[in-house]
């Protein structure tokens, strides 16, 4: 396993074909700070340039989460500019993932929560545990998803339930992920390893042309409406960034108490 930055905070590990990425930042149950995600973003365009992998995993270090969200430490230091360069190094990110050429599995292992959700809805296939819990809890912070969530989430699985789940911030069992179609499998805690494994392999045999022609046959279908989407949303994000009710759901969560909203 090789470190992409001085941090360590995102890891690489290839066999053979297969390239596993693994997000570290166990203290912080792997939420998304600046420094993982420019460690991403080298790793994602090395990937991108290399001939000889046909598939990418991505995963969180533990086995307690997959990505609790964006860095909430982080992000409530931010000043407008700051917070602005931030949300576009976020998006980049994860439009650097959904057009990597080759298929990228989100390995699901536990807390999918608001960036986390939305770094594995911009993967090709999302495999999560059992165990997981998954969710776009920004409205408790005061905020919205800004990382490609809403869009996503309504190419997934319809407006209706993007509605839904980002204006109550419902925290989802992964068998009802599974129901809603936000993941595309479920597995037992004890066989996901195994299972991510087979997957990938499975992915790996397949014809690498045919497989790269589909992901960007069905990228090409959905990619000029979720790409408006994104601008709104980012206008949106910061628009609501700057109120009362963010400063107070953020100091709410760092205080680990509960919030007071008053719409300002
Ligand atoms: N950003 C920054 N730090 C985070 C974080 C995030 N999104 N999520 C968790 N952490 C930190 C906590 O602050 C805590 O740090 P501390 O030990 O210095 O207090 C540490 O990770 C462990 O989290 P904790 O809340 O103690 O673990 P838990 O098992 O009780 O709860 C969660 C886990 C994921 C349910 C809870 O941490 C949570 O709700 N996180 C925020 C999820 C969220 O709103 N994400 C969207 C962000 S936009």
């Amino acid at each position: 396993m090789s470190a992409i930055n001085e941090e360590n905070t995102v890891l690489v590990r290839r066999e053979g074909p297969i390239c596993t990425v693994t997000l570290n930042r166990p203290d912080r149950l792997n939420a998304l700070n600046p420094d993982l995600l420019q460690g991403l973003t080298i790793e994602l365009a090395k990937l991108g340039n290399d001939p000889d992998v046909r598939v990418v995993v991505i995963t969180g270090s533990g086995d307690k989460s997959f990505v609790a969200g964006a860095d909430i430490h982080s992000m409530n230091q931010l000043g407008p500019r700051a917070i602005a360069d931030y949300l576009e190094l976020g998006q980049r990110t994860m439009r650097l993932i959904e057009s990597l050429k080759v298929p990228v599995v989100a390995a699901i292992n536990g807390f999918a929560f608001g960036g986390g959700l939305e770094l594995a809805l911009a993967c090709d296939i999302l495999v999560c545990k059992e165990g997981a819990v998954l969710g776009q809890p920004e409205v408790d912070l005061g905020i919205i998803p800004g990382f490609g969530g809403t869009q996503r989430l309504i190419q997934r699985c319809g407006a209706g339930t993007a509605r839904k789940l980002c204006m109550t911030g419902e925290r989802l069992t992964a068998a009802d992920a599974r129901l809603l179609g936000v993941v595309d499998v479920v597995v037992p805690d004890a066989e996901f390893k195994a299972e991510v494994e087979k997957l990938s392999k499975t992915l790996a045999s397949k014809a690498p042309l045919a497989v790269q022609g589909v992901k960007r046959v069905v990228n090409r279908a959905v990619e000029q409406i979720v790409l408006s989407g994104l601008r709104h949303e980012v206008e949106e994000f910061l628009r609501i960034f700057a109120s009362a009710d963010r400063e107070e759901g953020m100091s709410a969560f760092l205080e680990k108490r509960a919030a007071k909203f008053t719409g300002r």
